[in-house]
């Protein structure tokens, strides 16, 4: 399935959704027009991207069912009452910073689907020690690219990933596309380290999750 396919795939049907940076809001477009959503909450900090999002939104004649905010993050959010946040597209630093001012989604009954363009293992780290689970993982392939889909909630806990599961996600649903997905991480980190043997530099811990990598690779592989 193609990256927003898959996000639209995991909204609760009837949901009071919220898009954190939509741009084009082709999101919460579709969710509202297919009754995926019930409401949209659809935000951008930019104005060029909130203009396009405001024009898709009329032509779609959902005007009256999203609302369109010129915000940061999910500043103003919490009085729309959503009960699933949409952050996609970022890069996964940015998302965490982003969930971490907002208290409201601290408190439990607020699904969150993120999906990192970079840096997924930041993105997690951070979930699992502020207290988020992780509930489900997806992967969707455009373009030749592979992407990463998180489903979280906070629960409290507190998690504990290895180093190799806080890059791929654990459970993933998506056994077709897993393979490609580690081989993208084997190709990254056999470059690490042949920068890192060619300075002199220590590269055990690379060693260690370029080990962990093929042997999962190998094991779906096989499935
Ligand atoms: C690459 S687009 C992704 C659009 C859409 N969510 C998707 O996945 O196709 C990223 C959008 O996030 C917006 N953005 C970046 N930082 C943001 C922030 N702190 N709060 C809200 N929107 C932000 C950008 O202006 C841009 O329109």
């Amino acid at each position: 399935m193609k990256r927003l396919d898959t996000i639209l795939s995991l909204l609760s049907p009837g949901c009071r959704l919220a898009d954190i940076g939509c741009d084009h809001a082709y999101i919460p477009v579709a969710a509202v027009s297919s009754g995926a959503a019930s409401f949209a909450y659809a935000s951008d900090v930019r104005e060029g991207p909130l203009s396009r999002a405001r024009e898709n939104a009329e032509k779609a004649g959902l005007s009256d069912r999203i609302v369109l905010d010129l915000a940061d993050g999910l500043e103003n959010a919490e009085k729309y009452a959503p009960d699933t946040v949409v952050i996609a597209g970022m890069g996964g630093e940015l998302i965490a910073g982003i969930i971490d001012k907002a208290d409201f989604v601290k408190k439990g009954g607020v699904r969150l689907i993120l999906q990192p363009m970079t840096c997924p293992e930041k993105l997690r780290r951070y979930l699992l020690s502020a207290g988020f689970a992780i509930t489900a993982e997806r992967l969707a392939k455009e373009d030749r690219r592979i992407y990463q889909i998180i489903v979280c909630e906070y629960t409290k806990e507190t998690g504990n990933y290895t180093e190799t599961e806080l890059l791929t996600g654990k459970n993933t649903e998506d056994k077709e596309l897993l393979p490609a997905l580690y081989r993208k991480y084997i190709n990254k980190y056999e470059k690490i380290i042949k920068g890192k043997a060619a300075s002199g530099v220590d590269h055990s811990f690379e060693d260690k999750i370029s080990g962990e990598l093929k042997e999962k690779y190998e094991n779906n592989r096989a499935l």
